[in-house]
């Protein structure tokens, strides 16, 4: 069988480290390039210099790429709580936030559910007790068009909100779950759709808009155990407060207020995010958009909220407009 490579960032390559005795490799188109032999030493240097030519991401064998992020995972509340630096934590918390992110997508198991459900746990008693982490994560999140990247940004802005709002734990938690698995529906749809170069024919843009019935079927026949407002904020995350949205053209209050919480995330992402039809916009000029095109799509408070919560910058500017 043909092995598989998947990527590993480049900041969280640990010098010398025992799970990382691997071959290295370079993606050059549909190529793979061998960059490291596994018994030459993976040095402090070495990993500097591959990020001074521009490496971004390696790849290694799925098997044990995978097994190194568990690892790191694992280690996470320990080098969370050390005196590493605030962007090296930053970096681990998105990372292993991404992996999460990217096995809910790859295999909804009860036993990934477990780890989904772990992880956020985890991950918010840090954030909630570093909220500095946070807002690096976000000015340091990358916007590829993945679906992967995507649900794990949207995971962070509206956890982020959520803490913002001074919500209780418990809603805090359902908040960042329902964020974490709210695209799950896209995993149904035909990814030559997903990563069309181009805008939707009619066909195709009926397809992208029954994500969130799917997502609740898939939610509630096979992620058995997670809160009644998971499944909300999948099916509703595309509803407007006017009542155009979809599926269910709900309105106003129908709509569950976390519901609206990641819909304001999921806009303002897809908005910075680069996708295949159009340039990627700089964060307030994503605000501004959302302000003077969509407001009546979204409930005013919380995208207000939103808005103070990404910072005075962003907001401070928006007043003046
Ligand atoms: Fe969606
Ligand atoms: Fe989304």
């Amino acid at each position: 069988m043909k092995e598989r490579f998947l990527p590993l960032n480049i900041a969280l390559l640990l010098p010398d480290h025992p799970l990382l005795e691997e071959d290295f490799y370079l993606k050059v188109g549909d190529r793979f390039v061998l960059l490291r032999k596994k018994d030459i030493p993976l040095t402090p240097e070495r990993i500097n210099r591959w990020k001074e030519v521009g490496v971004k991401s390696i790849y290694l064998r799925a098997e044990a790429r995978n097994a190194y992020l568990l690892h790191l995972y694992n280690q996470m509340e320990e080098t969370l709580r050390s005196n590493a630096q605030q962007e090296e934590k930053a970096k681990l918390i998105y990372g292993v936030s991404e992996f999460v992110t990217e096995r809910i997508i790859e295999d909804l198991s009860e036993e990934v559910v477990r780890l989904a459900k772990d992880f956020v746990g985890e991950c918010l008693k840090h954030l909630r007790e570093q909220p500095d982490l946070l807002h690096l994560v976000i000015r340091n999140m990358s916007h590829d068009f993945l679906n992967q990247v995507h649900s794990n940004n949207v995971f962070f802005l509206a956890t982020g909100l959520a803490l913002f709002l001074g919500m209780e734990k418990s809603e805090v938690e359902k908040v960042s779950l329902g964020a974490l698995f709210h695209d799950l529906g896209k995993t149904k749809l035909d990814p030559q759709i997903l990563k069309k170069p181009g805008r939707l024919d009619p066909y195709e843009w009926t397809e992208v808009k029954r994500h969130p019935l799917w997502g609740k079927e898939l939610l509630k026949s096979q992620a058995k155990g997670l809160p009644e407002e998971v499944v909300r904020m999948a099916l509703e995350h595309h509803e407007s407060k006017d009542g155009t949205g979809y599926p269910l053209r709900l309105f106003g209050e129908e709509i569950h207020p976390y519901s609206m919480m990641v819909k304001i995330c999921d806009v303002f992402e897809a908005l910075c995010g680069i996708r295949p039809y159009r340039e990627a916009l700089p964060p307030f000029k994503a605000l501004l958009f959302m302000k003077e095109g969509m407001i009546h799509k979204f409930d005013r408070e919380l995208f207000k909220a939103f808005v103070t919560f990404l910072g005075p910058e962003y907001y401070n500017k928006l007043l003046k407009k």
